[in-house]
């Protein structure tokens, strides 16, 4: 069986981006994939988080992820920071990695800049040696993500090749994993301003739907969501792209095509269309929102997670040891 890493930072609620993009594939993929989905609470910390809060987003992301149908019997769904061989096979990674390929990638530039180069944390450089660890720790074959985030899964295919071409004598040390993004949501835009990505951070609460969010919060932010003065739904991402992201929105929660969902609409107003785009998403999300407020009270998300971590060391641990000996770390 091949094996799946995926992870989700605790850094705020999940946003129906995420659910589409990320959540929904891990569910798809536990049926045939030994899996591993992790909090990866210690990439949450690279820009300045409250503790108490970040705590309660770290068990609040664990409860989702069974909440949205995550088995603990099929997949192994644990805390980063409960797995020390993360950041240390990390170190191993950013000594093996050029400072050029790190200050190249978009997410850092992007982060940076808004804040100032000079004002962000070193970690926020470091931030994708540590998700390359993440992945390589598991031997993963396959990691499912939005689209953000291929370009860090094309640094850690370039440093799997350079890692194994470096230290390996016949046998390669390390997997090289192939990314997986979907066909459809792998980036879902923010409601406001519909040529940005939809994220949980976001300073304005109208530009996305979070996964908590009460099915009234979910339909007016719908309602107000921003579209153009042409009152025709069609999927034309440059010249529309309000609409559009409406359309993939409401294809990924109901599962009806696109093509489907323009003919079904052709001479409908927006108002309609988003009342019922709306009804769509409250189906999916209200049964998720009811499952998470029984697990997060009950005794079964502390054992699961302890369960979780203690597979996961065993795993990464043993990766972590064959790295160690590759650089020539410790005794032996
Ligand atoms: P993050 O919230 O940055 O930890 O992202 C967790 C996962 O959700 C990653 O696989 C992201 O690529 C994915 N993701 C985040 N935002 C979106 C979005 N707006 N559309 C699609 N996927 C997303
Ligand atoms: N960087 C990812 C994000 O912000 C989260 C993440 C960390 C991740 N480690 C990972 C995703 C390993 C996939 C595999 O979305």
């Amino acid at each position: 069986m091949e094996t799946i890493f995926s992870g989700i930072q605790p850094s705020g609620t999940p946003t129906i981006g995420n659910y589409i993009g990320a959540m929904k594939q891990f569910i798809a993929l536990q049926e045939e994939y030994n899996c591993y989905y992790c909090i990866v609470d210690e990439h949450a910390i690279t820009v300045p988080q409250d503790r108490l809060k970040l705590r309660k987003q770290t068990k609040s992301l664990a409860a989702l992820y069974l909440a949205v149908g995550l088995n603990p019997e099929k997949s192994t769904i644990f805390i980063q920071s409960e797995v020390p061989a993360h950041t240390q096979a990390a170190w191993i990674v950013q000594c093996n990695i050029p400072l050029g390929e790190l200050e190249r990638m978009t997410q850092f530039k992007d982060k940076s800049s808004k804040s100032g180069r000079t004002s962000v944390s070193a970690g926020l450089l470091t931030y994708p040696p540590l998700m390359v660890a993440d992945i390589i720790l598991y031997q993963s074959n396959l990691v499912p993500v939005g689209e953000d985030q291929k370009q860090h899964l094309e640094l850690t295919r370039d440093f799997v090749d350079r890692f194994n071409n470096k230290y390996s004598n016949g046998e390669p040390i390390l997997t090289l994993p192939e990314v997986k993004i979907p066909k459809f949501g792998g980036r879902i835009m923010s409601l406001q301003e519909p040529t940005k990505k939809m994220s949980k951070s976001d300073t304005n609460q109208k530009g996305f739907i979070s996964m908590l969010d009460e099915p009234t919060v979910i339909r007016k932010k719908l309602k107000s969501a921003v579209t153009d003065s042409s009152g025709v739904i069609e999927y034309d991402v440059e010249n529309k792209p309000g609409i559009s992201n409406l359309l993939t929105i409401f294809s990924s929660f109901s599962g009806e095509s696109i093509e489907n969902l323009v003919a079904r609409y052709a001479g409908a107003g927006y108002g309609t269309f988003k009342d019922e785009l709306a009804d769509a998403v409250i189906a999916v999300m209200e049964p998720i929102q009811e499952r998470y407020n029984d697990l997060l009270t009950s005794d079964e998300l502390t054992t699961i997670l302890d369960n979780g971590a203690l597979a996961a060391n065993t795993v990464a641990n043993k990766t972590l040891r064959k790295m160690k000996n590759a650089v020539g770390l410790g005794r032996k």
